[in-house]
């Protein structure tokens, strides 16, 4: 049975916001995929370090992903949950491919990280106007966490 979700927003509202948050989630699942694949693929002198900075960064991704998801839920919708969807939803679409090398690899990373933050202060603006603060406050705290991988990203890119 479905118990209806009486939080204060209108249906129209949750709903708009639940379309949000499952088209983030889908963005969010491609650069989780897209970090385990240079986690894995990476080479070169610099290969430990990159392995493991990947690493850090996709566990970070794979909690904001579950984070994201029972936040539809917590709105009364449903979370995307397959491949398909993701790929569907997704507005940053799929890398085919490996980076030429490690450097590049860390700058594919960085420019997907500055789109998804593009994205999300769009996004803000609407679950602003849909008068939804709590999405608002999450989504803000997911913006500053991707601006700090996006910072470790770039620092890694600048030469010494
Ligand atoms: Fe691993």
């Amino acid at each position: 049975m479905m118990t209806k979700t009486q939080i204060g927003l209108t249906d129209k509202a949750r709903q708009n916001v639940v379309k949000i948050l499952n088209v983030l989630l889908a963005d969010e699942y491609l650069l989780y995929t897209q970090t385990r694949n240079y986690h894995w693929n990476v080479v070169g002198p610099r290969f430990h370090d990159l392995h493991k900075f990947f690493e850090a960064q996709y566990e970070e991704l794979d909690e904001i992903i579950d984070e994201v998801a029972e936040r539809v839920r917590a709105l009364g919708g449903n979370s995307a949950g397959s491949l398909g969807e993701f790929l569907e939803l997704a507005r940053n679409k799929e890398s085919s491919g490996l980076p030429r090398d490690a450097q590049g690899m860390v700058g594919a990373l960085l420019a997907a990280h500055e789109a998804v933050i593009r994205n999300l202060r769009a996004d803000l603006e609407k679950t602003g106007e849909l008068g939804d603060a709590g999405t608002n406050d999450f989504l803000t705290g997911l913006m500053e966490q991707h601006e700090k991988m996006a910072w470790m990203l770039r620092a890694t890119l600048e030469r010494g």
